[in-house]
């Protein structure tokens, strides 16, 4: 087993995030990871987990007190099998998402899972943090691309269910602790995925609105019509797209002008019949009834790319600015509009000139509320603002009764907030499940529950 020392293993990717390890374990196999583990319980030392580090609560990030050992699975990453017939693909946890993405199309089939980060994300972090992404609309979230797991538990010995069986109704479901448990109840080492047939056919289009209400109508509108082949609804609103194509080179607008909100709609399927000429008369009717101002439907490989680079370029976009407040946020799907506009009018009597970017994936309900400093303040003396505006925005959300945290998690970044509202009784609940999985408290400590 390798042991290193490096600063890489210490901060996440946006640097928001900065803390000191005691050490960084790389183990090759299960059966290490799981003797590193026994020796964190005999010596009392806390464990993290790491994948790749892309995760935006502190989840995976070292603390502060050089007390904790980082186990980083990104050895682990080979893929075991693929098997398109039977719809499963078994996997190490430390394998990088777009590569088993990659390796699956190679086969003909199809891994659903599309999240920006899917460069170097790896499958353990993405199962650790039940991640979602554009494609949740049609295939769900981590969770319900999972049908096995193996974990190594904090007591050192292993879970172990990778039969990937499609259906399996013998007792509790116990793999579901683990998904979006943050690593705080045992060690993701592998897993047995969903995998589907690669569709044939796959539209991508730009299209764009009056306003956001107009887009959400525009969602309803497709939903009825297409059902279950969208695989993507996106909502990005002028100010981001002009924002994007200012800031991010290569990216360009493929509308001649601006408009006030945008629709990124992607619609897939595996054979039927042709798509393109249905959406084509679909889209002109919409065009025609005023519904839509403007759209394209992408013509080739490199349009497609410009048009989810123009959704991606945000979060580097809005970076460039320096510290920005970065929201997770959702509500049901009939209140995004409301949400959007009560949060701006919020955002502006609070930073007046603050500037406000929610996007997001609106087919969710799920909405990114991102604020960036006004141009005439320095990032210093926005700082102090961001706590302020985000309690703000929290408090909205509960008007709505919707969640502070629709797919990033709670980590570190969201606990307070997420032990303010959360319900007693759950609350009891997952408290006593830590406790009885992990009764020394040694697994990702202070993650999820503060340290009481
Ligand atoms: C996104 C990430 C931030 O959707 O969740 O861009
Ligand atoms: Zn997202």
């Amino acid at each position: 087993m390798s042991l290193e020392l490096t600063a890489k293993y210490d901060q996440d990717w946006t640097g928001d995030h900065v803390g000191r390890s005691l050490a960084v374990v790389r183990p090759r196999n299960v059966e290490e990871v799981a003797a590193v583990v026994r020796w964190c319980g005999a010596n009392n030392v806390p464990a993290v987990p790491q994948g790749g580090n892309t995760g935006l609560v502190a989840a995976a990030t070292p603390s502060g007190d050089g007390r904790e050992l980082i186990i980083s699975l990104e050895l682990m990453n080979s893929i075991r099998s693929i098997d398109p017939a039977d719809g499963v693909a078994v996997v190490e946890a430390g394998c990088v998402l777009a590569d088993l993405k990659a390796a699956v199309e190679e086969k003909g089939a199809f891994f659903p899972l599309s999240i920006g980060s899917q460069g170097s994300c790896q499958i353990g972090g993405t199962i650790s943090t039940n991640a979602g992404g554009i494609n949740v609309v049609r295939y769900g979230m981590a969770r319900s691309l999972v049908m096995g797991l193996e974990v190594v538990l904090p007591d050192g010995r292993i879970f172990r269910d990778l039969r990937g069986l499609h259906k399996n109704n013998t007792g509790y479901d116990l793999k579901q602790m683990f998904i979006g448990a943050e690593g705080t109840l045992g060690i993701v080492t592998a897993a047995a995925v969903k995998i589907q047939p690669k569709p044939s056919q796959c539209e991508t289009m730009f299209l764009a609105t009056a306003s956001i209400e107009d887009t959400i109508r525009l969602f309803h509108r497709i939903r009825q019509d297409a059902g279950d082949l969208i695989s993507a609804f996106e909502l990005m609103l002028g100010t981001s797209i002009q924002r994007v194509c200012e800031t991010e080179q290569g990216i360009r607008n493929p509308l001649p002008q601006l408009y006030p909100a945008y629709a990124i709609v992607e619609v897939s399927a595996t054979g039927g019949p042709p798509l393109r000429a249905w959406l084509e008369s679909y889209l002109a009717q919409h065009l025609e009834e005023g519904q839509l101002l403007d759209g394209v439907i992408a013509e080739s490989g490199e349009q497609v790319a410009n048009i989810w680079n123009l959704r991606e370029g945000i979060v580097e976009s809005q970076a460039r600015l320096g510290v920005y407040l970065r929201t997770d946020v959702s509500t049901p799907i009939s209140a995004v509009a409301d949400f959007i506009a009560k949060g701006t009018e919020l955002v502006g009597r609070l930073v007046p000139g603050a500037q406000v970017h929610p996007y997001g994936h609106v087919g969710d309900g799920n909405l990114h509320f991102n604020v960036l400093r006004p141009l005439d303040m320095t990032p210093s003396d926005f700082q102090p603002h961001i706590h302020r505006i985000e309690a703000a925005l929290f408090e909205l959300v509960d008007k709505y009764d919707g969640s502070i945290s629709a797919e990033h998690g709670i980590g570190i970044a969201k606990r307070s907030a997420f032990r303010a509202r959360v319900d007693s009784v759950q609350r009891d609940l997952m408290t006593k499940l830590k406790n009885v999985i992990d009764p020394q408290g040694l697994m990702s400590p202070g993650r999820i529950f503060s340290k009481e």
